[in-house]
């Protein structure tokens, strides 16, 4: 089959892409309604059904979701509120890939409409399953004309492939499938040009996995960004979801706040109706307080760095203190590290601050290098950056 690579979605704001639609008739076979919860839980396990199965499935489009419902503050509980959600609820629900999805009608639907309203141009699964739920979130960007859900599967990839091959309409551009670990995947992102709109977490459901593709995908998530993390009725995803959420407070949960933690297992303490997910979203700027604050390391081009500039989304409002640490790592046959370090002072107001690192270098070139930038803020309230601190090499 020819596959052609989906196109990258453009700015949100400009016009959008329309979606040309195709007049098949639903297929004959009757579809049974997903009648599962979200927390059945899944082994790892060899695949049962052999490549040359044919799947079913909807070949008529899902509702319409793009119409009045804007990006903004309570999103979920306002697409949850739609009349036409209920409508989506239903196509998804009378979907023969409701079999393959461990996932409701419900949180399929959500979703869709998510991806419909924020068009993002890269969206992640980590544990993929048997594409059911990877089907209604291609469905969304085939209808947006944009995008690329990253598929990430370490053991029932070879079964997802042949049914993603077998998709209606095309809809099989919009998916790439990684035969990998969330690790794996999430250490080849940034070379990869990943930057999620929205993650949605459903691999390893152990308290340590789920936190560390919590904790990882909001590092690279784009700010307001949603991260849905499946099945908090089990302990590991509600642990790792609340720790994640006391480390970061800055972070907003839709539509309702998670329990307190009294219970392992727990079926009713979903954030959204209808689903097993906690929904967290990123705020919509870069938030620096008083507990130092990585970056991550970047692929960096040579042995120098001359400088780092910070923009801030808000005027200051207060004077403080504000301490970076640009760490400058050469790999080659032999590793070196080497740390700039300063402190500047703020006044109330401030929009910025370009900071000079003047003879900042390895003392000789490297096969590659990184750069680590870290930050720490001494005021009462957060420093709030419009984006990821600027380095430059510039001489
Ligand atoms: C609950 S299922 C996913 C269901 C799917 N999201 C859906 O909605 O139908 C969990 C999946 O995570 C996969 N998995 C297990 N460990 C993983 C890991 N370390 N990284 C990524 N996926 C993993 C399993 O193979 C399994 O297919």
């Amino acid at each position: 089959m020819k596959r052609t690579l989906p196109i990258r979605c453009p700015k949100q704001g400009r016009r959008l892409l329309r979606r040309a639609r195709s007049l098949l008739d639903r297929i004959a076979v009757p579809a049974r309604a997903h009648s599962g919860s979200d927390s059945t839980p899944v082994q790892d396990q060899p695949l049962s059904v052999p490549p040359s199965v044919a799947f079913t499935f909807r070949t008529d489009s899902a509702p319409d979701f793009s119409a009045d419902v804007l990006d903004g503050p309570n999103l979920v509980a306002r697409i949850i509120e739609h009349a036409q959600f209920r409508k989506i609820v239903d196509f998804f629900a009378d979907n023969p890939s409701a079999q393959r999805s461990l996932m409701s009608a419900n949180a399929q639907a959500l979703l869709y409409c998510l991806i419909r309203i924020l068009k993002p141009s890269d969206v992640i699964e980590i544990g993929i399953y048997h594409c059911g739920t990877s089907e209604a979130i291609c469905r969304a960007l085939a209808a947006n004309g944009c995008g690329v859900l990253h598929a990430v599967e370490p053991f029932t990839a070879t079964l997802a492939r042949e049914i993603v091959r077998q998709w209606p309409n095309g809809i099989d551009r919009f998916i790439k499938i990684y035969d990998e670990t969330s690790m794996q995947f999430f250490m080849r992102a940034e070379e990869r040009n990943i930057k999620p709109s929205i993650v949605f977490i459903d691999g390893d459901h152990s308290v340590e996995f789920a936190h560390f593709d919590i904790s990882v995908s909001a590092r690279i998530l784009n700010p307001s960004g949603f991260i849905l993390i499946d099945n908090v009725a089990q302990p590991g995803p509600f642990l790792a979801s609340k720790d994640f959420l006391a480390a970061n407070p800055s972070w907003t949960v839709e539509t309702s706040q998670l329990p307190p933690i009294l219970k392992g297992y727990d079926r009713s303490r979903a954030t959204v109706v209808g689903t097993d997910f906690a929904v967290l979203r990123a705020p919509p700027y870069h938030v620096v307080d008083g507990r130092p604050r990585s970056f991550g390391p970047v692929k960096w081009s040579s042995k120098f760095l001359t400088g780092v500039t910070l923009t801030f989304a808000t005027p200051t409002n207060e004077d403080g203190v504000v301490s970076a640490q640009i760490i400058l790592r050469g790999f080659g046959s032999e590793l070196r590290e080497k740390v700039f370090e300063t402190n500047v002072r703020l006044s109330k107001g401030s929009l910025g601050v370009a900071i000079p690192s003047d003879g900042f270098a390895l003392d000789r070139s490297f096969n590659s290098y990184s750069v680590e930038s870290v930050l720490r803020w001494s005021g009462s309230q957060p420093l709030l950056l419009a984006e990821v601190p600027q380095l430059a090499n510039s001489v």
